[in-house]
């Protein structure tokens, strides 16, 4: 079966969809986006995806591309139309098409809105979580605001594939300081000797991560020890267990940092713990 695009107000196979040369989203990057979890064919935390969404368009100052109300049929629509079951959506809104200039385009330039769906192999995912993945640390040369989700993302691309040439699926980005930032691509966790669970705070130096929210919610639900704050790199090599959060992984284990193993060098207990009861607290929608 073909895939379908949404391309500004139309549905289109993906060969055919496409946008201009001077949207600004190529041209800049200057654009947002979002990448929501399908379980079964409905969405999984989507309010908080569409609050997120939502804030990153407000802090860049691009207009919405449409009232929530119709994105989120748009996003239902792309699931149904590409009968993605398990998989993702990804949503870009960039401030749209215009002669190359770097100020903003004149007031009332419409948005381009991108919606895509694509099916994921769970299975393999959950293999995955039961064997664990690699992370390699490097430094975080990032700019100074990616608590929004904009897609300008080449640092992140030259970190993955730095860890993806070091045999790793992820890299762990340090602050100048020492301490781990994020993943590339998802939330940085760590389980210390002493059973506490810890992460860096939310700031301008870190993703507000939906899937990071819900197992907040959940480590309360289950009276489980929390600190959120800082880590270095040091104290996640002398971790007992270290995991990844993202829309697309969920919960997903830690074994081994820059080639050292992580506790037992086998996917920690309370990482299974949390990757079991993410979908009891998970919103369906
Ligand atoms: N990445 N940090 C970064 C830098 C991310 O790119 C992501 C998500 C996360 C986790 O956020 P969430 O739990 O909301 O997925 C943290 C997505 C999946 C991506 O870019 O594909």
């Amino acid at each position: 079966m073909s895939r379908i695009a949404y391309v500004n107000g139309r549905y289109v196979p993906h060969a055919q969809a496409c946008v201009g040369i001077e949207d600004r989203g190529f041209q800049f990057a200057d654009g947002v986006y979002e990448v929501c979890e399908v379980k079964g064919g409905r969405l999984i935390d989507e309010a908080r995806h569409m609050a997120r969404l939502d804030r990153s368009l407000k802090e860049l100052r691009i207009d919405h591309p449409m009232p929530p109300q119709a994105l989120k049929l748009v996003m239902r629509q792309t699931v149904s139309r590409n009968r993605v079951r398990d998989g993702i959506i990804y949503v870009q809104i960039t401030r749209g098409e215009m002669r190359r200039d770097f100020p903003f385009p004149p007031a009332g330039t419409p948005p381009t809105v991108v919606v895509t769906a694509r099916h994921h192999d769970r299975a393999r995912i959950d293999q995955l979580a039961e064997q664990g993945i690699a992370v390699v640390t490097m430094p975080d040369i990032r700019w100074q605001r990616v608590d929004i989700k904009s897609v300008a993302l080449l640092p992140n691309v030259l970190a993955k594939q730095a860890a993806k040439e070091q045999g790793g699926r992820e890299a762990w980005l340090v602050d100048a300081e020492g301490f781990v930032t994020e993943g590339a691509s998802s939330n940085a966790w760590i389980v210390s000797r002493d059973n506490k669970l810890i992460t860096r705070p939310l700031g301008t130096g870190i993703l507000p991560g939906i899937t990071r929210s819900v197992v907040l919610d959940l480590i309360a639900a289950e009276g489980l020890v929390f600190e959120e704050r800082p880590f270095t790199v040091e104290e996640a090599y002398a971790a007992r267990e270290a995991f990844v959060t993202s829309a697309s992984q969920l919960v997903m284990p830690v074994v081994t940092i820059d080639g050292r193993p992580v506790g037992n060098g086998a996917p920690g207990l309370m990482a299974g713990l949390l990757r079991r009861g993410y979908s009891q607290m998970a919103a369906v929608s």
